[in-house]
């Protein structure tokens, strides 16, 4: 893993000076909680040791350049002028550093230019949330040198703005909020109603997994299959006709009591399964955060089993390597196993007692070279820190 020393190094070879501060934001994993974000529910996301580092330096000509040590041509900077930002305007990764820049100057902050040199170890397109580490570095690297003194929370806000209006993908606010306010050791329990954590709902939950003798472990199929940003927007507007037909003003606002009754008035099955997946998807992340407050960490296992179920059955996002992946941990002693992130591919979780974790690994790299599909990645995570600052 590339340290803070050589990501400096990095930015004085690329723009020839010593850069002023260098911040890390992370990647993510959901624990439990798909797709409630945008249904005003909850969710529980860790961050991951994975992350983006990124070197800065502010101008004054109103020039934005952006350098990636991950860019495949290796030397490329990308120029940009601030007052010729408009949504749409800039593609690929650079987009989303630059929309946080815009959104910080929509939002009314005067901040200048920079030169940006970015060096990742988040996986991108395994579900993993490389967009919102991008994001979410350049937003409290900015906050940081330009004394704006937002929070954590309204820094996962802009950052969301950023991607949903200059990107324009309708991403909810988990990816953010993760990679922003996580803490160390902890999981983050949110409830998108009410994300400022003055308000007391919006907390960290202790997840010691080492000190439980358990290990989370990521399996990253590497695939991610081509509809999935369709798919992600039609199940969205299925959520918000649902709720709509349901007079609600979001599917949260459903009690898991009345949920039977509620799916009787919804005329098409689509519709019902959507709603089924949301409101007992609410109820798990609640009850998995219950067992993680009473220290009942292995009972949460089939919970997120229960919950990739959902997610294949009910909201269909599910595909033929996630659910392969899913049921070969689970067959190899995994206590229990789920999709994670936005769906249509990326990464699995599963929850394994320490002993067992290369097993399951292995299995599924078995399950997978059976099928002739390539080779998955895996790894183990522990919940790390949110965005911080590395230098000085
Ligand atoms: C993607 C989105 C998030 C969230 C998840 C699904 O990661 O960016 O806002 O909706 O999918 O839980």
């Amino acid at each position: 893993m590339t340290d803070q020393h050589a990501v400096a190094k990095g930015f004085e070879s690329v723009y020839g000076t010593a850069p002023q501060v260098v911040w890390q934001a992370p990647g993510r994993v959901n624990v439990i909680g798909e797709h409630t974000d945008y249904n005003d529910g909850f969710m529980l996301p860790i961050a991951l040791p994975h992350a983006t580092r990124l070197a800065v330096a502010l101008r004054e000509d109103g020039v934005l350049r952006l350098h990636s040590a991950q860019s495949p041509d290796g030397s490329g900077v990308t120029e940009l002028v601030l007052a010729e930002l408009v949504p749409g305007s800039v593609p690929g990764w650079a987009g989303y550093p630059a929309g946080v820049v815009w959104a910080l100057r929509e939002a009314g902050h005067d901040v200048p230019g920079a030169d940006l040199y970015f060096d990742s170890d988040v996986p991108v397109g395994a579900g993993l949330s490389s967009s919102a580490a991008l994001e979410c570095a350049v937003a409290a690297a900015y906050n940081d040198l330009c004394g704006l003194g937002m929070t954590p929370t309204q820094l996962a806000l802009l950052s969301q703005h950023a991607e949903n209006e200059f990107v324009g993908v309708p991403c909810g606010i988990l990816d953010q909020l993760a990679s922003s306010c996580c803490a160390e050791g902890m999981a983050l329990f949110v409830d998108v109603r009410s994300i400022d954590p003055a308000e007391g709902r919006t907390r960290q939950v202790p997840l010691d997994l080492a000190g439980a003798g358990l290990v989370l472990l990521v399996i990253d199929t590497l695939v991610k299959h081509a509809h999935a940003d369709g798919a992600y927007a039609e199940r969205r507007r299925g959520c918000e006709k649902a709720a709509a037909l349901l007079g609600l003003p979001a599917l949260r606002d459903l009690p898991y009591a009345d949920l039977d009754t509620a799916l009787e008035r919804l005329p098409e099955a689509g519709l019902r399964a959507l709603v089924r997946h949301i409101v007992t998807e609410d109820a798990r992340v609640e009850r998995v955060t219950a067992l993680l407050d009473a220290g009942e960490l292995r009972a949460i296992g089939p919970l997120l089993t229960e919950g990739h179920a959902s997610m294949r059955d009910d909201y269909r996002i599910s595909c033929a390597e996630t659910d392969l992946a899913v049921d070969t941990a689970v067959a190899a002693g995994a206590l229990g196993a789920r999709m994670t992130g936005g769906g249509f591919g990326g990464s699995i979780i599963a929850l394994v007692e320490k002993d067992d974790a290369d097993g399951v690994a292995a299995a599924v790299r078995e399950a997978f070279a059976a099928q002739g599909w390539a080779e998955p990645r895996d790894f183990t995570v522990v919940p790390s820190a949110g965005a911080r600052r590395l230098l000085p």
